[in-house]
């Protein structure tokens, strides 16, 4: 089943990351949202994207969508997570999810009420080369930080 998305947030690491990468998928990018007008209009020439919007409640209140994802920042990733999750749907956000741990928390919570998953962009801190590097700060080797 082609799982139909809804973007918000069409800025370098959206356009250039991660779109890039969701559209190798069975997945439709069916609305794409940005304040900036002219960031708007070239991603959805990028993308093929036509319902295009500057009022991210708007996309996320369309009824052909399956999912959300956003690449937008801190305070925008919290209440348009809440939102979509309030709404019942699946959210992929870049990291931070929030300017604080407290709003994070709020997130976390309106997944599991929803019972709907929450899926944040924290790859450095997974990566590979990431833990190496932390391994040989906390070695000592390195010196004072
Ligand atoms: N995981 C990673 O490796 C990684 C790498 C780069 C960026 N990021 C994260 O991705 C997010 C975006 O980063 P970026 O470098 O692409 O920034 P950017 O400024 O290029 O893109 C953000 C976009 O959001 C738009 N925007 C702002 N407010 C909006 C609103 N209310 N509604 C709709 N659109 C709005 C802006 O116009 C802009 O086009 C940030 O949270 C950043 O931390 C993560």
């Amino acid at each position: 089943m082609t799982l139909k998305i809804g973007w918000i947030g069409c800025g370098v690491h959206a356009t250039q990351m991660l779109l890039p990468q969701l559209v190798r998928h069975d997945v439709e990018i069916a609305a794409l949202c940005d304040i900036d007008g002219d960031r708007l209009a070239s991603a959805g020439r990028q993308f093929g994207v036509s319902s295009l919007t500057s009022d991210a409640e708007e996309l996320i209140r369309r009824s052909d969508i399956d999912a959300v994802g956003m690449a937008v920042g801190p305070g925008q990733h919290l209440v348009f997570g809440k939102m979509a999750l309030e709404r019942g749907l699946p959210v992929f956000m870049e990291k931070p999810p929030s300017g604080s741990a407290a709003g994070a928390r709020e997130l976390l919570a309106a997944s599991e009420k929803s019972g709907k998953p929450l899926l944040v962009g924290f790859m450095k801190r997974y990566s590979a080369g990431n833990k190496i590097a932390a391994n040989i700060l906390r070695s000592g080797r390195f010196g004072a930080v």
